[in-house]
């Protein structure tokens, strides 16, 4: 037997406000034909003044729980991906934590930007086969919009905000591709690229500072590297790309997410793709879509399901996993 980390729920929050393309055309050198035809993006959601990635979290933590029927005090550890927590310390993990009411259990964050949701997956998975958890609450959470400079159009029209969260449960399995839960993970990164996309701030400077991107290469990169973790993660399962029911991507532009695909032999038919409402949401981005298709009745118990992402670091990587 196979102690196997399987989805229970899953959840997702969205902020009220949804700034359309078409609202920059006013303030940039920009226009709402050029970001859907270079990115895909329509509208993103833009948290509200004084609202921050925990509560984002926390709601979408709470609609993951509903979704399990379970209550918080069923959950043995929360995982948030974030790169944008309210504060340097403490986690936005331990915010989310009271802000649920646990009052048992543990809780930390993950920084792996835009993959931090794969990444954390990893980390739930591993406590669930350790035999440390039994149940983990993986939440995605970012506030992008207050890493953006307005004056930089080639960053701020990319950018949403946004909370996904899924909740992993321990099972047992035959140890064989076709048990439920999570089947393999294949992780990378690689600091030599740390220049391509990163915050020119934090506590070394002492202000938040702003994103920066070469968004060019770091497209190059993302077609190439997400086919070939990917492929690699599908592997290590047992399986091969035809086993593959859904591709759950990281939502940062529409010609990446196709390209990667073709590389890929799967058909966009059995892509989710989100980002023309969500744009790149970092680590919430694959959370967030894993919800909305969900919740459209689109993944189905016993579908095979690939989770790719990568960000910042350049740290990327993939998930195989059984509904
Ligand atoms: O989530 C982490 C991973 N991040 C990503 O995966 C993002 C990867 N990169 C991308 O998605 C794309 O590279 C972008 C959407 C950022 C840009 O698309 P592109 O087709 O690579 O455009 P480009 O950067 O090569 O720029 C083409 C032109 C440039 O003008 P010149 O130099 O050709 O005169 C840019 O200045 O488009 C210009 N440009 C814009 N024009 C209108 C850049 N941003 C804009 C804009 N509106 N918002």
């Amino acid at each position: 037997m196979t102690r196997r980390a399987c989805i229970r729920g899953v959840g997702h929050y969205l902020p009220e406000r949804v700034v359309e393309n078409a609202e920059f055309e006013a303030s940039l050198a920009t226009s709402d034909a050029w970001i859907r035809e270079r990115s895909g993006i329509e509208r993103r959601h833009v948290a509200a003044e004084g609202q921050t990635t925990s509560d984002l979290a926390i709601r979408a933590g709470q609609a993951a729980l509903g979704d399990a029927g379970l209550g918080p005090d069923d959950i043995d550890a929360v995982i948030v991906a974030t790169s944008t927590a309210d504060l340097t310390f403490p986690s936005a993990a331990t915010m989310v934590q009271a802000g649920l009411g646990m009052t048992r259990g543990f809780a930390y964050d993950v920084q792996a930007v835009c993959a931090g949701f794969v990444f954390a997956l990893a980390n739930a998975d591993a406590l669930i086969r350790a035999g440390l958890a039994g149940r983990v609450l993986v939440i995605g959470a970012e506030t992008f919009s207050r890493l953006m400079d307005w004056t930089d159009r080639g960053t701020c029209v990319l950018f949403g905000d946004g909370a996904g969260a899924v909740i992993l449960e321990a099972a047992e399995g035959a140890g064989t591709p076709a048990d439920r839960g999570i089947l393999a993970v294949d992780l990378h990164s690689d600091g030599r690229h740390r220049d391509l996309l990163y915050v020119d701030g934090g506590v070394s400077t002492g202000q938040v500072g702003h994103l920066r991107m070469q968004g060019r290469e770091v497209f190059r990169h993302a077609v190439e590297k997400l086919a070939a973790t990917a492929h690699a993660a599908l592997g290590k399962a047992g399986l091969d790309e035809g086993a593959v029911d859904w591709v759950v991507p990281h939502q940062a532009n529409l010609r990446i997410i196709q390209a990667t695909a073709a590389r890929l032999q799967v058909p966009m038919e059995r892509v989710v793709v989100t980002v023309q409402d969500h744009g790149n949401t970092s680590a919430a981005s694959i959370p967030l879509a894993l919800s909305v298709a969900h919740g459209q009745g689109r993944i189905r118990p016993g579908q095979v399901v690939v989770l790719e992402a990568i960000g910042g670091g350049l740290a990327w990587g993939a998930v195989v996993l059984r509904w």
